[in-house]
């Protein structure tokens, strides 16, 4: 039985913690979250050891679903240690330096962390065709208007008025994580799978005719080429958060535990 450490309680960490209840392979002994959260999550989670980081023994494998800060302050001492980290935060690595620091760790503690596929597909086949070499990527990000509020997309544009598809970003995934940096989970995992953040080119779209949101990747390379789109459901208790990241970081548990893993 492997014993998981769950950092971060929130709409994924949650998730995650009920699909577990009663897994053959794997049991959630361990929550972290910040101090001011441990009697709410040691009232949902029972019996569970809810702390405000990383128990040091005791733990076989950690997931982290709770941000560039946790990663900081949790995953690399985790690593460092010697336990194997599964991070779904994989936007926080386009911050300069994150992705380095977490291989230093992990090299140090002789382990490995795992980033997840988490909303996004075809994530094996796009690191499979680097191998290979890539000539082009390219993500669009496709969502209603209300969903980029707050965002530089509302500057010199009314969003409640368009009729029609607006394109309000076109660059690299490294300035879209800069100036998205809410959205930036799925631009990141496909640079980092495919050809980086400065080669990944990045398009987000404000349409009014979609109520989903629609992630697309085109990759073209000496593998052939491919197009991929996805429509995802969002998670009730996050709805900017998609279910499918969810059970992607159940399926990157399970094949831990798993004799036959896919
Ligand atoms: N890879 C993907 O495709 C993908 C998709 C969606 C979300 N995400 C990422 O997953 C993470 C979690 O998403 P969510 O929807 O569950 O968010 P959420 O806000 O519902 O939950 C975050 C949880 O993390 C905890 N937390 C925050 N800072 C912490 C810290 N320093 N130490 C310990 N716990 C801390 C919060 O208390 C909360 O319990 C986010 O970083 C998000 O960007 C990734």
């Amino acid at each position: 039985m492997l014993r998981v450490a769950l950092i971060g309680f929130g709409a994924i960490g949650g998730s995650v913690y009920e699909l577990l209840k009663g897994d053959a392979g794997l049991a959630v002994t361990a929550i972290v979250v910040p101090a001011e959260g441990v009697a709410a999550a040691q009232a949902l989670a029972p019996g569970v050891q809810v702390a405000s980081s990383v128990p040091a023994s005791g733990i076989d494998l950690v997931l982290e679903t709770a941000g560039h800060a946790a990663i900081e302050e949790h995953v690399l001492p985790a690593l460092a240690r010697g336990t194997p980290c599964i991070v779904a935060s994989v936007g926080a690595l386009s911050a300069g330096g994150c992705a380095d620091k977490l291989e230093a760790a992990a090299l140090a503690g002789r382990t490995q962390v795992q980033l997840i596929a988490g909303a996004i597909g075809a994530i094996d086949a796009l690191a499979a065709a680097r191998l290979g070499g890539l000539d082009s990527v390219r993500y669009t990000g496709r969502k209603p208007p209300q969903a980029w509020k707050g965002t530089p997309a509302e500057q010199g544009r009314d969003l409640g008025a368009l009729t029609q598809a607006s394109v309000i970003f076109e660059g690299s995934a490294r300035e879209a994580a800069r100036l998205y940096p809410k959205n930036a989970n799925v631009a990141a995992t496909v640079s980092l799978a495919g050809l980086g953040l400065d080669r990944t080119l990045v398009r987000l779209i404000a349409d009014p005719a979609t109520a989903e949101n629609v992630h697309t990747v085109e990759a073209e390379g000496a593998f052939g080429s491919f197009a991929l789109s996805m429509r995802n459901k969002p998670l009730a208790a996050n709805p900017k958060t998609s279910a499918l990241t969810v059970y992607s970081a159940v399926r990157a548990l399970r094949n831990r535990a798993a004799a036959l893993a896919i």
